[in-house]
């Protein structure tokens, strides 16, 4: 590939990407994808190239590593791995995306990336946005918490709400937007230092432990008065617990089915699932990409909550793109609190 059109600057630059090799089993295996070096690509009409600066890393890269059909379609194999990232432009032919424009993309696992100008996929930020919180917080991130715990589940002042994988990027937040509106929160997450994180630090009421509790006892202790609301991020057991604990009109936001991502088969159906006939409850899933155009006036929200002391979000970084697997990794152990960020270029900040 040719480096005409660049920059004089960029001449020579390499560019580091990883690529499918093969559709992985279960975990991210070091022979499932394969780091290549190559020149840098050239942006046609109307794109734009970007050097990435942070990725974001999300269990949806997991699922589009496989086969099934989501809400975009899989990675091929020999393409680059998707992501959502956040890098600034350094070669343009985008009248929206000028050199210099800070962009929030789907750069995937790459130092550069050719973008398209397409403002679902890709939303210029203002120069002195700050990467980190963007991608941890103010993105998509906070827009799901906040779509799952009031457009979905319309949690209200006394209600009872679990979250799983509470102390994880999407569930913290969603724990906390919960709290500021009056819930009684009750987190459920995998060690007992990440309970501890979201009781004594994040406030919320209660905390269990699924890898080490009996959860249908648990969770009657934690839920006298039953969930009224469940953000679901986990599917499997967990969801199986909490559906046999609802209380009358109680709502489930689907948000994710984390335990499932991995599995070579499809999971069993919760049995628990006719509690939703008797407690005259709802199940409704959902997807922040419908929501794209509310994202700054979530942001504003959630900034308020920032200013005002009533909402904390943790990062877990990983230092450069070699990283990247190990992060995604962590995701499915367990071993993250908060959201896994890797930095891509060394100097971003
Ligand atoms: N609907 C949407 O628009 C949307 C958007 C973004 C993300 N999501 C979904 O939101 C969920 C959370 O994503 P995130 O990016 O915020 O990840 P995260 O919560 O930061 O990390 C994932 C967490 O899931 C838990 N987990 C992993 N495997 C598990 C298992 N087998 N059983 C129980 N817990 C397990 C782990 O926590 P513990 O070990 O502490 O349990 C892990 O820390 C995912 O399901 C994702 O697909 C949905």
């Amino acid at each position: 590939m040719s480096t005409e059109g660049l920059p004089a600057g960029l001449a020579g630059v390499m560019n580091r990407k990883i690529v499918l090799r093969q559709r992985p089993v279960g975990l991210v295996q070091p022979d499932d994808v394969e780091l290549v070096s190559e020149p840098l690509p050239v942006p046609g009409p109307g794109e734009a190239l970007v050097k990435v600066g942070w990725l974001g890393i999300d269990a949806s890269v997991r699922t589009w590593l496989s086969k099934g059909e989501g809400y975009l379609p899989p990675v091929g194999i020999g393409e680059v791995v998707r992501c959502s990232g956040i890098g600034r432009v350094v070669a343009s032919n985008s009248e929206r995306l000028p050199v210099g424009t800070l962009a929030y993309s789907l750069p995937g696992w790459a130092e550069y990336a050719v973008l398209a100008d397409d403002p679902m996929l890709t939303t210029p930020l203002p120069d002195d946005a700050d990467p980190r919180s963007m991608i941890s917080l103010y993105g998509s991130v906070g827009a799901t918490a906040w779509m799952g715990i009031v457009d979905v589940a319309n949690v209200e002042e006394g209600d009872t709400v679990v979250v799983s994988a509470a102390a994880g990027a999407t569930g913290s937040i969603a724990c906390q937007i919960a709290k500021n509106l009056g819930a009684r929160v009750v987190g459920i997450c995998g060690t007992d230092e990440k309970c501890r994180w979201l009781t004594e630090d994040l406030g919320l009421d209660a905390a269990i432990n699924h890898r080490t509790a009996d959860l249908p006892a648990a969770l009657k202790e934690a839920c006298p008065q039953r969930v009224d609301v469940y953000f679901d991020n986990v599917g499997g057991p967990i969801l199986e617990a909490v559906l046999g604990r609802l209380a009358r009109g109680a709502r489930v936001a689907l948000c994710g089915a984390i335990s499932t991502y991995n599995a070579t088969e499809r999971p069993p159906g919760p049995a628990t699932y006719t509690n939703l006939i008797t407690a005259r409850a709802r199940m409704e899933g959902f997807l922040s990409i419908d929501i794209v155009p509310r994202y700054g006036e979530i942001a504003m929200e959630l900034a308020a909550m920032v200013a005002a002391g009533k909402l904390q979000h943790r990062e877990q970084v990983y230092e450069g793109l070699d990283a990247a697997p190990t992060a995604l990794n962590a995701m499915f152990t367990g071993d993250n609190i908060g959201k896994i960020l890797i930095r891509v270029d060394p100097d971003a900040t």
